[in-house]
């Protein structure tokens, strides 16, 4: 008995589902991550797999080009930095998003002019999401990778948002045109062309500081855009992945945004992520205390407990395995070393918990900030590895603060904290941070991979005078 190919299809599709659906779920804990990467893939190939078998489908050749052309840009786009995974992403949503616009026009050209008033309504908004992610990503993704011709720095002006408003409502008032009568294949054009400029007016007054939010948001809009495309398509599966992706995204962006003290509309219309060069600046004439290697492998190896505090410089230096050294070296002489992880340490979410997995450092060791802010007033010496922002005592006490209210860890209420980080820069918020100007904090000059490296040879005494 031979089964027919829709049933297999089908199949493949459930299959499918249920493995974004477990992809998921494995993805949300470090030691199940791995898993979930692959199931995420397998549950695509099938999904990919089972469409090329649709009846629909007459000619491969088309495909096969299609294929040769997403594998030879997604295999380089794979192979970037990991500090470079936020554009990245960005870049990829700006295809996903490019992928359902493109589908929704086709869809809307060979059904006009009699296209059901809710599939017109379904159709509109699938294009307009997807329209504003195209260059919205384009200008987030362009904003990190610090793209010469795309400013950095929020683009403000007056009546912004009221602006930003008019042109969505545009958008949507074109949308309800073509619901009403669905035989203006202009209008369907314009209505695009008014989501991708809305796309980029909403990305240019965000800040770089703020982008990593908000291409999580956007990846939440590409998700909409493509669960709209399965209701277009009939299309079970897309809505399921369309909806998974929305979710996902959006909760990822409210996780972040809590971790930052931020409302989202604070992120979406603050403005953020200014550079406060007078604060900087004030910042310079004050006296910090530096201590080498040598005299920082001693204090270390006397401590009884340890809070490793790794950030984006040590991502930047790709520091992890000699970390990892370092915890080995301390373990062995009795010292107990923890890693105080907090959520945006880094420039993506779960950053730190990567690279130190990368480095194979046991899960049990790496602590949220909750857990280890109780730790941290009876640890002995708190060791901040490419950290700033987040270990910036102003989230707490200086209503001032542009980062006033974000939940920090509180290293500067361990015995003895040591820095290693380069030079007195500023982090990713651009402000000063007023630990590095305490007695009892020690400033350890250098790459975070060569200073930890140096620390290590001391400890295991391989240094010779
Ligand atoms: P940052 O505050 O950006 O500080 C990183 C520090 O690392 C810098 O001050 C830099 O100082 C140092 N550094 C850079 N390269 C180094 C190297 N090769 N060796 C040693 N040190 C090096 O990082 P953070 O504390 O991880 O905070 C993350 C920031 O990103 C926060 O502001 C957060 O809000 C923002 N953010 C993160 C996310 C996510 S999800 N992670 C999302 C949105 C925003 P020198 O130049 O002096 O070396």
């Amino acid at each position: 008995m031979t089964l027919p190919a829709s049933f297999l299809i089908e199949i493949c599709y459930l299959i499918a589902t249920a493995l974004f659906v477990l992809s998921l779920m494995w993805l949300s804990a470090p030691t199940t991550a791995r898993r979930g990467v692959l199931a995420g893939e397998a549950g695509m190939v099938l999904a990919v797999g089972g469409t090329l078998f649709e009846k629909g489908i007459i000619d491969l050749h088309w495909v096969i080009v299609a294929l040769a052309i997403g594998a030879a840009i997604g295999i380089p786009l794979g192979l970037v930095q990991m500090t470079a995974v936020p554009q990245r992403t960005a870049v990829s949503h700006a295809f996903g998003a490019c992928c359902v616009t493109l589908v929704g026009t086709a869809e809307f050209f060979l059904r006009s002019p009699n296209v059901p008033k809710f599939t017109m309504a379904v159709l509109s908004l699938e294009v307009i999401l997807g329209g504003l992610t195209v260059t919205g990503s384009l200008i987030a993704a362009g904003k990190l990778q610090e793209l010469s011709f795309i400013p950095q720095r929020p683009v403000t002006y007056r009546g912004q948002n009221i602006a930003n408003l008019a042109i969505l409502a545009v958008a949507i008032a074109l949308g309800v045109l073509l619901v009403l009568n669905p035989a203006h294949p202009v209008l369907f054009l314009v209505m695009i062309g008014v989501a991708l400029v809305f796309g980029v007016m909403l990305i240019i007054p965000i800040g770089g500081a703020d982008m990593p939010t908000v291409i999580s948001l956007l990846n939440s809009y590409a998700g909409l855009s493509a669960a709209a495309m399965g209701f277009v398509l009939n299309s079970k599966l897309l809505i399921v992945a369309g909806a998974l992706d929305g979710s996902s995204g959006f909760i990822l962006s409210v996780i972040m945004c809590k971790a930052m003290n931020r409302s989202f509309t604070n992120v979406l219309f603050g403005a953020f992520g200014q550079v406060q060069t007078t604060a900087a600046a004030a910042g310079e004439a004050r006296t910090v205390r530096s201590a080498t290697a040598e005299e920082a492998a001693a204090i270390l190896g006397a401590a009884s407990s340890v809070v490793i505090v790794p950030g984006y410089g040590m991502a930047v230096a790709q520091a992890q395995h000699k970390v990892r050294e370092l915890y080995d070296v301390l373990t062995k002489k009795g010292v107990d070393v923890k890693f105080g992880i907090h959520p945006v340490a880094g420039r993506m979410p779960g950053h730190m918990n990567v690279l130190l997995a990368e480095a194979d450092i046991p899960y049990d060791r790496l602590l949220e900030m909750d857990q280890i802010n109780s730790d941290l007033p009876q640890t002995d010496v708190a060791l901040i590895i490419g950290a700033n922002d987040v270990t910036n005592p102003a989230a707490r006490t200086d209503t001032n603060s542009p980062i006033y209210g974000m939940p920090i860890l509180d290293v500067d209420k361990a015995r003895t904290v040591m820095v290693i980080k380069r030079s007195m820069n500023p982090g990713f918020a651009g402000i000063d941070n007023p630990l590095y100007y305490l007695d009892r904090t020690l400033m350890l000059f250098g790459d975070a991979k060569g200073f930890v490296g140096d620390i290590v040879r001391e400890l295991t005494g391989g240094a010779h005078h």
